[in-house]
């Protein structure tokens, strides 16, 4: 079950973001969410309150865990970020893993035509500083958006284009990956052969990796063999592959073997260590003879190529 990616809006303080995506998820009939309003209703308290009390740096603390949250809710949903939300790189990174991120593009001048007579009397009042926020941010918005929409002319026409933008994306690819005995041990564990990246690095790794390459990764790790099994089962329906490293089950595991011959999504074997070149019990993997191919020797990296390697796979397989 592939997922509908999220549809994240971005763009200046006045674009349209909030009206446009409250439209475009009623149209999708999706759940809509305003960053700022979510953090007003979490915060319970107003945004100029929250930087009076916690300072900007306790505002975007707040807003990157509350985005955060947003962004790994299953149902899709129309997001409207705050104006200042993309300038951190995780933020961005965040929201690539989840969804399609699109600019709304207004210019200063409409935007301070329609403000005048509005609800943002500020920037009204101070029209040189939405000059200057847009100088140093549309670059920003540019960079990390999949999509541009400009919201100058009617918004009905923008709405349009983001519906037709909405109907045109493909769902996202989800990729498990699953990692097995004393794996979460990593960077402790026999750094001399293993390496000293622990294992929520080597994770967050990976995550930000599937962000560039716009599929959602997700980690599990476990100790135990049904787990594993179990885990598996559920990636033939709800993920497009799995990138597994069985840990020491590599070796002895027919459960586990069967378990990868039992689904339909491929899975690729990976291990930090090349097993070739060590202890003769651990050249031998029951496992690989049914995953769809296997990467070992290139510490943590094994995991990045082998991420790649599915990927390439699944968009040969015309998925
Ligand atoms: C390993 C190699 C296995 O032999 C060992 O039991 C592990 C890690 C690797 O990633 O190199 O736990 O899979």
């Amino acid at each position: 079950m592939k997922r509908r990616p999220h549809i994240l809006l971005v763009g200046l303080t006045g674009s349209g973001k909030t009206t446009l995506g409250a439209a475009l998820a009623q149209a999708l009939d999706r759940p809509f969410f305003d960053l700022d309003e979510v953090i007003v209703r979490q915060a319970g308290t107003t945004v100029t309150e929250i930087f009076r009390t916690q300072g900007e740096a306790g505002f975007r603390r707040l807003e990157s865990r509350l985005l955060r949250q947003l962004c790994r809710a299953e149902a899709p949903s129309v997001i409207a970020t705050g104006g200042g939300a993309v300038l951190d790189p995780a933020n961005v990174a965040e929201m690539r893993g989840c969804g399609r991120i699109i600019r709304i593009l207004r210019s200063t001048e409409t935007i301070l035509s329609t403000v005048a007579m509005g609800e943002r009397p500020l920037l009204a009042q101070d029209p040189e500083r939405l000059h200057r926020l847009a100088l140093e941010r549309e670059p920003v918005y540019a960079a990390a958006s999949d999509f541009t929409v400009c919201n100058d002319g009617s918004p009905e026409g923008a709405l349009e284009e983001l519906m037709t933008l909405t109907n045109d994306m493909r769902p996202l690819r989800r990729v498990l990956v699953l990692s097995g005995p004393s794996l979460n041990r990593l960077g402790q564990r026999e750094p001399a052969v293993y390496g000293t990246v622990t294992y929520e690095a080597l994770c967050e790794r990976l995550m930000h990796q599937g962000a560039e390459l716009g599929v959602t990764v997700e980690c599990r790790q476990s100790n135990h063999e049904g787990q594993l099994i179990d885990w598996l089962q559920e990636a033939d329906t709800a993920f497009d592959g799995v990138l597994m490293n069985p840990g020491a089950y590599t070796h002895t595991s027919i459960a586990l073997l069967d378990a990868i011959r039992s689904i339909g999504v491929p899975v690729v074997e990976v291990h930090l260590s090349n097993i070739h070149g060590r202890e003769p019990f651990r050249a031998h993997s029951v496992t690989a003879a049914a995953a769809a191919g296997i990467i070992a020797g290139f510490g943590p990296d094994s995991y990045g190529l082998g991420l790649t390697a599915l990927l390439k796979l699944l968009s040969s397989q015309g998925q």
